[in-house]
């Protein structure tokens, strides 16, 4: 079987760690680049933290820095979550990486890659999607030479943090409108199933015990566990991976329930700035454009693949020592 040809675009981040952890283990793709984007920590940030995971995985996949700033919006990185280094850990950290980040600009080697393959390259974008619209503006004619577009963002139900606005579509919001308007084939994981893409206790506990410490995935899964209001509150058993649900998707359909939506993102400034709107009507009319959109999940299977993804990456690791 021909591998998925991926590009993946991030700004790591615990989960987006998961979910390069599952695109790389899972071996169905041929990831031929990962590119980095400010967001959940300044470009520097996540852009070292993506070369260190890639390293860190065994793979030579090239990693490129992208924007350092959203098109608009200014924002104080949200360390809360994620801590200042954007991956920070409970206890044991990745090692440091033994090679440099790849030569030149992430929205420039996004649409390099996709003129040199045109039909040929996925893009899974899970941060804000300053990367891909920098692309989008520097070359719209990639538009039309993307085979697909998978992303976590948004939020039909709501948002995480302002009452209707996501992380990665509020962070850059102008940019998000730009993508979902480009006409690319999308498929949307927002908060409506990746709030519940949690794993459990049990399968923490099988992270903690795959590989004897030290056990940096593990302890990089627990700092994140630690920062969650929704355990706090009990809500869940364990983290939210949002980030692993396009990867997942792209591994097993059968995974999640999409349905076709026109979705639009709301860049006016106000209560609502970021949102993501979806028009549910069946009556919806039909010259907007349509995005898929996951609004159900098989959430044990999903914690399987994560948490078996999260073992092996623990393994890996552990064999690089
Ligand atoms: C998204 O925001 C970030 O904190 C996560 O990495 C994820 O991509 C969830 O809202
Ligand atoms: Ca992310």
């Amino acid at each position: 079987m021909t591998r998925r040809r991926l590009i993946i675009d991030c700004d790591p981040g615990h989960d987006d760690f998961a979910a390069i952890a599952l695109a790389v283990t899972s071996g169905v793709f041929e990831i031929e680049a990962i590119t980095a984007v400010c967001g959940n920590a300044p470009l520097p940030r996540t852009a070292a933290n993506a070369l260190a995971i890639a390293d860190a995985l065994g793979t030579s996949i090239p990693v490129y820095a992208g924007a350092v700033a959203p098109l608009l919006h200014r924002y104080d990185f949200p360390a809360a979550f994620h801590g200042v280094t954007g991956l920070d850990s409970a206890g044991a950290t990745l090692p440091p990486p033994r090679r440099p980040l790849a030569p030149g600009h992430a929205a420039l080697e996004i649409a390099a890659r996709v003129n040199a393959a045109p039909g040929e390259i996925t893009l899974a974008v899970v941060g804000p999607m300053t990367n891909v619209a920098l692309a989008l503006a520097l070359d719209p004619d990639i538009a039309s030479k993307v085979r697909e577009l998978v992303f976590m963002g948004g939020g039909i139900v709501g948002g995480n943090v302002t009452a209707r606005a996501e992380f990665n579509i509020w962070a850059d919001p102008e940019a998000a409108a730009i993508v979902l308007n480009s006409g690319i084939k999308t498929t949307m994981f927002g908060l409506d199933v990746t709030n519940r893409a949690f794993i459990d206790t049990d399968d923490l506990k099988r992270l903690r015990a795959a590989v004897p410490a030290p056990n940096p995935v593990a302890d990089i899964i627990q700092f994140y566990s630690e920062r969650s209001g929704d355990i706090a509150a009990g809500r869940v058993p364990g983290p939210a991976l949002h980030d692993t649900c396009p990867i997942a998707w792209l591994i097993d359909p059968t995974l999640f329930q999409t349905e076709s939506l026109s979705v639009t993102v709301e860049t006016a400034p106000g209560p609502g700035y970021g949102a993501t709107d979806a028009d549910r009507r069946t009556w919806a009319p039909d010259h907007l454009p349509r995005i898929d959109v996951a609004l159900e999940l098989d959430r044990p299977r999903l914690a399987r693949l994560v948490t078996d993804a999260l073992v092996e990456a623990a393994r890996r690791i552990a064999d690089r020592r």
